[in-house]
C-alpha cells in the first residue's frame, strides 16, 4: 500500500496515499479526530467520516487553554480509555493532539495523518508533543510515540507555496546532517514549483529525511547528545525568528543555515566550496539568505536563547555536507565566528 518503516518498534510510518491507507491502520473501536479549520475545509471527506474536534490553528494556539478545552470537548463525547485519538494537520495540530492524547486519562493511543511538509519530515517524527507557556515555545510536553504516522505527499499541493519552502529548509539542514545523497538529489531537482506537484520524488525526499531524524532519534530520544544535530542552522535561525515577524521558521532556518555554513568555512572546518553548494540549493529553493536584522540584534537574541546553559552554547556546524559536529563554545567565540 506504501512505502512504511517501524519507529523504535511502536510507530509505523506510512508514506503513500491516506485512503488507502487510513482504514488498515485505524483500530476498530471509537476514533476522535482533532483538526484544524483549514484541514475541515480542505478535506471534509476525511474529516467528516468520524466524530471531530476542530481546534484553532498558528503558534498561539499552541497552548494549555487549547489542550484545556480538547479535554473538555473530549469529556463532554465520553471519550474513555478505549477512544483512539487521531490527529491531521501540520505540526501545530500533531504537537497539540500529542500531548493531549498522552495525557487525557493517563494517555490514549494515536495517530497522526501528518499533512505539511514541516509536519512530515520533522513534527509528526519523534514522539515530541507539547505546547508553549507564556513567551516559551514547546515549554511543557511529552514524548509518547504515535501508534502510526501517515504522510501523504500529495496533501501538500493544497499547502501555500510559502508552508512547503518552510518544510523544505528542513530537508535541506537533514541532507548536510546525515545525507550527502539526498543533497545532490535535490541539486538535481527541477525548480521547486514542479517539484511539489512530483508524487514519487516528494515521497523520496520525505522517506529519506525522515531517516535522517530517526536515525539520530532512534539513538537519542531526549536530545542529550546526538539529537542536537538536528539543531543545525537553528541557533541563528530562532534567533532571527525572535527579532523579527518578516521571516517564517523555515525562511529563518534557511538564513541559519547558510550562516553557519558560512562561518564554518571561515573556520576551515568545511570547504569554502560546500559552503557554496548550500547558498546555491537554497536560494534555487526561493530561499533569501540575507537576514532582515543585523548580527549584532541576533546575537543579542541568541545570548537570551533558553538552551544556552552556562554561557556554553552548543553549536551545530557542517564539516562536510553530510557530516556535522555540536561544538561546544562560550558565547564570545561564537560570537567571533560572524
Ligand atoms: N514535535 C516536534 O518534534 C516538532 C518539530 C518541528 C516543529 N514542530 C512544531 O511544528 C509547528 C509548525 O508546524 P507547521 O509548519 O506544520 O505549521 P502549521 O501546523 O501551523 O501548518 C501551517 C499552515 O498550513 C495549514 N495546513 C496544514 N496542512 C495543510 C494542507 N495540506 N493544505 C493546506 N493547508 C494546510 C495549517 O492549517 C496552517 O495554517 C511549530 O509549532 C513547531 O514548534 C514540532
Amino acid at each position: 500500500m506504501s512505502d512504511c518503516i517501524t519507529i523504535k518498534s511502536k510507530t509505523t510510518l506510512y508514506i503513500g496515499r491516506v485512503k488507502e491507507i487510513i482504514d488498515k491502520v485505524l483500530p476498530k473501536g471509537r476514533v476522535v479526530v482533532i483538526i484544524d479549520a483549514n484541514i475541515d475545509r480542505l478535506y471534509p471527506d476525511l474529516v467528516h467520516r468520524y466524530d471531530h474536534i476542530i481546534i484553532g490553528g498558528g503558534e498561539a494556539n499552541k497552548c494549555l487553554s487549547s489542550v484545556a478545552a480538547i479535554y473538555d470537548k473530549l469529556m463532554a463525547k465520553s471519550a474513555d480509555r478505549s477512544t483512539f485519538i487521531l490527529g491531521i494537520g501540520g505540526g501545530i495540530v500533531t504537537d497539540i493532539v500529542g500531548f493531549v492524547a498522552a495525557t487525557y486519562m493517563r494517555g490514549l493511543d494515536f495517530g497522526f495523518i501528518s499533512t505539511t511538509l514541516l509536519g512530515q519530515v520533522d513534527a509528526s517524527i519523534g514522539g515530541k508533543n507539547g505546547v508553549n507557556v507564556a513567551d516559551y515555545k514547546n515549554m511543557v510536553g511529552t514524548i509518547v510515540q504515535p501508534r502510526f504516522v501517515i504522510s501523504d505527499v500529495e496533501m501538500l499541493r493544497t499547502l501555500p507555496l510559502r508552508e512547503l519552502r518552510a518544510g523544505m529548509a528542513e530537508v535541506v539542514k537533514s541532507a548536510i546532517v546525515g545525507d550527502a545523497e539526498l543533497f545532490s538529489y535535490l541539486e538535481g531537482c527541477a525548480d521547486d514549483a514542479t517539484l511539489y506537484h512530483h508524487t514519487e520524488l516528494m515521497q523520496n525526499i520525505v522517506m529519506r529525511s525522515v531517516a535522517v531524524k530517526l536515525a539520530i532519534v532512534e539513538e537519542d530520544e531526549r536530545e542529550g547528545g546526538k539529537r542536537r544535530l538536528l539543531n543545525l542552522g537553528h541557533t541563528l535561525g530562532h534567533a532571527i525568528e525572535k527579532s523579527t515577524h518578516a521571516v517564517n521558521h523555515g525562511e529563518a532556518v534557511a538564513m541559519g543555515l547558510s550562516l553557519i555554513a558560512r562561518a564554518s568555512a571561515k573556520c576551515g572546518m568545511l570547504s569554502v566550496g560546500d559552503a557554496q553548494r548550500i547558498d546555491r540549493l537554497l536560494e534555487r529553493l526561493g530561499f533569501e539568505l540575507t537576514p532582515p536584522v543585523s548580527m549584532p540584534e541576533m546575537l543579542r537574541a541568541v545570548r537570551h536563547d533558553k538552551k544556552k546553559q552556562d554561557n556554553i552554547l552548543r553549536v551545530v556546524m557542517p564539516e562536510g555536507i553530510g557530516r556535522c559536529v555540536v561544538r561546544e563554545m562560550p558565547f564570545d567565540e561564537f560570537e567571533q565566528m560572524f
